[in-house]
C-alpha cells in the first residue's frame, strides 16, 4: 500500500474525463479542472459525477460518532442493524458521502433525506430523477451521481489477496470463456488486473441494469479488450485510473444521445471530515459549500 495514502497530487482535486479529447487515449486521461466556479458542482444532464473517498484507517475506519447525527434516523437504524463492525462502518462512510452530495445537489437538510428501493434492491432517492449508485471495498468508499442509470464497482486487489480470495475461481464462475481467454492472453503480471477491472467492469454493469445482483455476471458479456472507455448498445463504461495501487475501479451509464461528460473528485478522509465538520458548524445548512474551500 502506498503509505502516502491518496496520492497529493490527487487530494481533494477534481479531474475531468472528456469525451473523445484530442490526444488523449480514449478521452479517459484525467486532466485537472483547476478552480471551477461554484457552478461546476451542479450536475448537468450529460455529466457524470464520480467521488471516491480514500479511507486510511484499516481494515474499514469507524466514523467519529459525532457525524453520526447527520444522517437520518432510518439510516442510522439500518446501520445499527448490520452485525459485522466492518460492514457498518463501510456503510455508514458511503451514507456520509452518498448524502453529503444529494444534499448539496438536492438542497435538502443530509438528516432529511429518504431512499427507496426498486423492484430488484437497488437503492434511489426519493423525490427527484437524480441517480446513484455506491460500492465499498475496504479503504475506499465511491458513489456516482447522474440523471440516468448508473453502476460503480471497486475492488481492492490487495485486500482479495489478503483474505486468499481465488481470482482464477472466480473468473471461473464470473466470466465466459472468451473473457477468460481475454485474460490468459494478458502477460502474466497483468491477469490479476485483468481480472479485477473486468470484473468490476461486470459489476457495474450489473448494478446499473438494476436488475438484481443474483444475476450471474456470465450472463454479461462485456467488448473486450478492456479499454478506459467502452461503447456497447445503449451503454457506456468507463474504467477510470485510480491514484492507488492494486485499487481498481469501474463504471457504468446508460447512453445518452450525445457524448457523456465524467467528473470525477478524489477525498480523502481527513479532507472530508473537515467538510462535515464545516457542515455542523453551519447547522446542517443545504446551502453552505460543498466542500471545502479551495479544492473547486
Ligand atoms: C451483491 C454484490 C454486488 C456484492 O458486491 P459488493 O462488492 O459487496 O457490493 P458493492 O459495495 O459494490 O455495492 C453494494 C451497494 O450497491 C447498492 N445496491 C444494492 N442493491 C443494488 C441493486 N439491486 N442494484 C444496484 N445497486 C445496488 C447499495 O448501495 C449497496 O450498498 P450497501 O450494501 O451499503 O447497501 C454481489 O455481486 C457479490 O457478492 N459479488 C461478489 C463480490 C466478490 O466476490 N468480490 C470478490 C471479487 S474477487
Amino acid at each position: 500500500m502506498d503509505d502516502r495514502r491518496v496520492h497529493p497530487g490527487f487530494r481533494g482535486r477534481r479531474t475531468l474525463f472528456p469525451p473523445g479529447r484530442p490526444g488523449a487515449g480514449n478521452g479517459l486521461d484525467p486532466v485537472a479542472v483547476g478552480r471551477a466556479g461554484r457552478n461546476r458542482e451542479l450536475i448537468g444532464s450529460r455529466e457524470i459525477h464520480l467521488h471516491f473517498l480514500w479511507l486510511n484507517g484499516g481494515p474499514v475506519p469507524s466514523v467519529p460518532r459525532e457525524f453520526l447525527p447527520l444522517l437520518s434516523p432510518r439510516l442510522r437504524g439500518e446501520a445499527a442493524a448490520l452485525k459485522s463492525s466492518a460492514r457498518r462502518a463501510e456503510f455508514i462512510w458511503s451514507r456520509l458521502l452518498l448524502c453529503r452530495l444529494l444534499s448539496f445537489h438536492l438542497r435538502r437538510k443530509m438528516s432529511g433525506l429518504r431512499f427507496q428501493r426498486g423492484a430488484k434492491g437497488k437503492p434511489f432517492p426519493q423525490g427527484t430523477k437524480l441517480q446513484f449508485n455506491l460500492s465499498h471495498t475496504e479503504g475506499l468508499v465511491a458513489c456516482s451521481l447522474a440523471w440516468r442509470p448508473v453502476g460503480i464497482d471497486v475492488e481492492n486487489g490487495a485486500a482479495r489477496k489478503r483474505d486468499r480470495t481465488d481470482w482464477k475461481a472466480v473468473a471461473r464462475r464470473a466470466f465466459n470463456p472468451r473473457e477468460r481467454d481475454f485474460i490468459h492472453s494478458l502477460p502474466v503480471k497483468s491477469r490479476s488486473a485483468g481480472f479485477f477491472k473486468l470484473f468490476a467492469l461486470k459489476e457495474a454493469y450489473l448494478k446499473a441494469l438494476g436488475t438484481g445482483l443474483g444475476r450471474s455476471l456470465r450472463e454479461l458479456p462485456v467488448p473486450l479488450p478492456l479499454r478506459e472507455r467502452i461503447r456497447l448498445k445503449g451503454w457506456e463504461f468507463f474504467i477510470p485510473p485510480l491514484p492507488r495501487k492494486n485499487f481498481y475501479a469501474a463504471h457504468a451509464v446508460k447512453r445518452a444521445g450525445a457524448p457523456l461528460r465524467v467528473h470525477c473528485r478524489h477525498w480523502d478522509e481527513a479532507d472530508f471530515l473537515e467538510d462535515l465538520r464545516r457542515l455542523k458548524e453551519s447547522a446542517g445548512s443545504q446551502r453552505a459549500a460543498p466542500f471545502s474551500a479551495g479544492t473547486l
